[in-house]
């Protein structure tokens, strides 16, 4: 007889991460690749963090500390909030999966904003929930649209701030008549993972909401700012009575001694930080400059990557492909005529404007 999943799951359509870079070199035949194409970090991992790893390989043979012990106290006191409140993740996937196993059942309903970060609808439909996908307005998360899909069945809003792929934010004002609009008893998801990156002032500061409203989770990582997405990396802070609850469905060792030890010492390596925000902010800038000189159309970003509208965004991506310059084509999130363009070193953003110019 012929093996079956439940059709919730045979359903699924998997992600699909960006190729890595030596996959791509051998299929095309090129050589020196760049790859703008995930929201990396392209500085390497911090220094701090890599000598951390290579004291804490020699204890490998031993199971890492189950809680996270120390990176947690690290945070809570980064944070200045209280150790309870934070659950560690193997990547902030990780905690996506948690809150949803944790919080959903077969029928009940997740909002989203569409396009974002895949891994929401993916997890949802893996609970047997159904995802209500809100369309953005004008490349920023819909609030108003949102909050007028709540139904009874509602048990999960995720909002993503700054939104990938659009790199727009979520202002103040409107996340609190946002909160107001929404019933009691549905969680409040605020990813969070290109935080650091942004600089404008008008952006909600999401910690102090989470402190006085118990359905607030914010999800934080250490994939993007600090450099360490291979070793799989973030958090979830919230209301110890969600967190205790996400205790339960967590696998007892679902971060690695390795990056539990690395992103401790990165948050101690504040001139990484410090490096990483001044070379993604200056390489936006150039970028804008060089792409309004050009007259080329992008959407101005508050992460670490940004949309440029070239026309053909699938035939564009494959022609840069030729140059050796990895972007993302935006056909699939329903941009056909945006790539995303996450920002590299200074040489890397200098060779793609260059490849940009000979493909257009
Ligand atoms: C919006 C958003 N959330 C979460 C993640 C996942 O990050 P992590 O590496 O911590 O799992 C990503 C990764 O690209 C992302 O873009």
């Amino acid at each position: 007889m012929k093996i079956q999943a439940p059709i919730h799951i045979s359903g699924i359509t998997p992600y699909l991460p960006g190729k890595p870079m030596e996959e791509l070199e051998r299929e095309l035949g090129i050589k020196d690749s760049i790859k703008l194409a995930s929201n990396e970090n392209p500085l390497g991992p911090s220094p701090k963090a890599m000598a951390a790893v290579q004291r804490e390989l020699e204890k490998a043979n031993r199971y890492p500390e189950g809680g996270g012990y120390y990176l947690t106290q690290k945070l809570s006191r980064k944070l200045h909030i209280s150790p309870e409140s934070i659950v560690l993740g193997n990547g902030s996937d990780d905690v996506i999966g948690m809150l949803t196993k944790a919080f959903l059942v077969p029928g009940d309903e997740a909002i989203m904003p569409s396009p974002s970060f895949l891994m929401y609808e993916i997890m949802v439909q893996v609970a047997g929930a159904i995802s209500i996908r809100v369309p953005l307005s004008s490349f920023s998360i819909d609030l108003t649209a949102m909050a007028a899909k709540v139904t009874p069945k509602t048990r999960m809003i995720f909002l993503t701030h700054p939104n990938n792929p659009t790199g727009s934010i979520i202002t103040e004002e409107d996340f609190c008549s946002f909160v107001r609009k929404i019933p009691e008893g549905i969680i409040i998801v605020l990813d969070e993972a290109y935080i650091e990156f942004v600089r404008d002032a008008s952006s909600l500061d999401s910690l102090p909401y989470l402190k006085k409203d118990q359905r607030i989770v914010v999800l934080r990582t250490f994939s993007k700012a600090y450099g360490l997405a291979g070793l799989r990396v973030g958090y979830g802070v919230m209301d110890p009575d969600i967190s205790s609850l996400l205790h339960r469905v967590r696998q007892p060792f679902n971060v690695n001694s390795l990056a539990q030890s690395a992103a401790t010492a990165a948050l101690d390596d504040i001139e990484f930080l410090e490096k990483t925000l001044a070379l993604v902010h200056d390489g936006l800038d150039t970028i804008y400059a060089a792409l309004e000189k050009m007259g080329i159309p992008y959407l101005p970003s508050q992460a670490n990557f940004l949309m440029i509208r070239v026309g053909d965004a699938d035939r564009v991506y494959k022609n840069l492909l030729q140059e050796g310059v990895i972007v993302r084509s935006m056909t699939s999130y329903g941009f056909p005529d945006y790539i995303r363009l996450t920002i590299g070193l200074e040489t890397e953003n200098k060779r793609f404007i260059k490849a940009l110019e000979k493909v257009l």
